[in-house]
């Protein structure tokens, strides 16, 4: 039977991987990406399907119902998978509203869309039918260096204005299933790493600024701990929930990398000086620059993905050190894509963020 899904904020960077990753597990579907374009969107993500038939890019707002109405009547999904979001948590200390009114509001209202068009299907398009959330370890909170890592019931404390947005839409989420029935699914997952990430986040950003010869920013004193996932293994881990979890659930994705800010730094220098030597010999360790802290910066985050393991037989394929190989080859290998993304925008996030973090 040919699938129909529509995936949100399918142009950003996990979205985009997520629908070449479904195309290639899934070539008989048809993909509806709804995406409002943010500064984050970039369609050229998506340039090797853009003449797929069965794809169809629609720019628009999750919060606008009656696009969603249209879109649902129109094309019929029996899936949706729901990664439209403000997601950068610098951005939601400078500007909080655009993360309550995506992350919240445009939440509240893809479910309001996404109950009206369920109550439509006939019964046994009702049970099939799966709406997924995608969301983030962040809103569990900050650990300390000994705290057991994040379970599925680990209480919510979520510490940025962004994560605060993220919990109040996993709220959401689980309320539409526990009051209305919709058959839903929520994961929450961590760092992920890989091509097509906008160089805001911590990976790519390091990345480019070392070939460009600039500082390489560590906030603090670069001991904050994340879990880093290759955003290949989130892609199968989603369609495994997709395909065998259970509704009302909430699964938790992780790497089982643990890592400090400034391990992470040090090992994008090392493949920078073994892939792309600078031209005076030195190390791009030299740049690191410690800058100061983010506001209210968590401390560390751990994932106990054992739930995915033992019910869902999911696992990841690519270790740090493989994924952190490719994706450092992707940026050297992909010049174009980085220079469309260096747009004004970017370079004016790089001084309103970084202009105020002195050394
Ligand atoms: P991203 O910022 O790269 O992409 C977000 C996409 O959503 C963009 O294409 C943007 O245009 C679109 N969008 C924003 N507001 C929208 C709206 N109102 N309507 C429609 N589209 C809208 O984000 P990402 O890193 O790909 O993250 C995707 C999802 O995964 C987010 O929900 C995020 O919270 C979650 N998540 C991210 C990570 C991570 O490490 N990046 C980890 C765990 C969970
Ligand atoms: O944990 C999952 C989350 O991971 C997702 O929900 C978010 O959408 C995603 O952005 C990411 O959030 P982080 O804040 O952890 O990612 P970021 O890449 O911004 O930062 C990673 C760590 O590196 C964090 O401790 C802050 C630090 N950092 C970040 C930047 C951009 C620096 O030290 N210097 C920097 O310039």
């Amino acid at each position: 039977m040919i699938k129909r899904i529509l995936v949100t904020g399918g142009a950003g960077f996990i979205g985009a991987n997520f629908i070449l990753d479904w195309f290639m597990a899934n070539p008989d579907s048809v993909v509806v990406n709804l995406d409002k374009l943010t500064y984050a969107a970039n369609p050229n993500n998506l340039k090797s399907i853009h003449n797929n038939p069965r794809y169809q890019l629609v720019r628009g707002d999750i919060g606008d119902r009656v696009l969603v109405a249209e879109l649902l009547n129109k094309y019929q999904p029996q899936i949706i998978v729901n990664f439209a979001a403000e997601s950068h948590v610098d951005r939601s200390i400078h500007g909080p509203e655009a993360f309550m009114q995506t992350n919240v509001m445009g939440t509240f209202y893809l479910l309001e869309s996404t109950r009206q068009y369920w109550l439509s299907l006939s019964a046994s398009e009702q049970i099939a039918f799966r709406f997924l959330h995608v969301s983030t370890d962040e809103v569990y909170g900050s650990l300390t260096p000994n705290d057991p890592a994040f379970t599925e019931t680990t209480a919510y404390a979520p510490n940025s204005p962004y994560s605060a947005s993220k919990a109040a839409s996993d709220h959401l989420v689980r309320a539409w299933h526990h009051t209305y029935g919709l058959p839903v699914v929520t994961t929450n997952c961590s760092n992920n790493y890989g091509a097509l990430q906008f160089p805001e986040k911590l990976i790519p950003l390091i990345i480019l600024n070392a070939l460009d010869g600039k500082a390489l920013p560590v906030y603090g004193d670069g001991l904050n701990v994340r879990d880093w996932l290759y955003v290949a293994d989130h892609c199968s881990a989603i369609r495994r929930v997709l395909s065998h979890g259970q509704i009302g659930q909430t699964y938790n994705i992780g790497g089982a990398n643990e890592l400090s800010n400034i391990d992470v730094v040090r090992q994008i220098c090392q493949l920078l000086d073994e892939l792309r030597p600078r031209g005076d010999g030195l190390s791009y360790a030299q740049q690191i620059t410690f800058v100061a802290d983010r506001l209210g910066h968590d401390r560390r985050y751990a994932i106990n993905a054992e739930k995915m393991v033992d019910e869902l037989g999911w696992r990841p394929e690519e270790t740090f050190s493989t994924g952190l190989r490719k994706t450092v080859q992707w940026y050297l290998d992909n010049p174009v894509w980085v220079n469309e993304v260096r747009s004004g925008d970017y370079r004016q996030w790089l001084t309103m963020n970084y202009g105020e973090k002195k050394e």
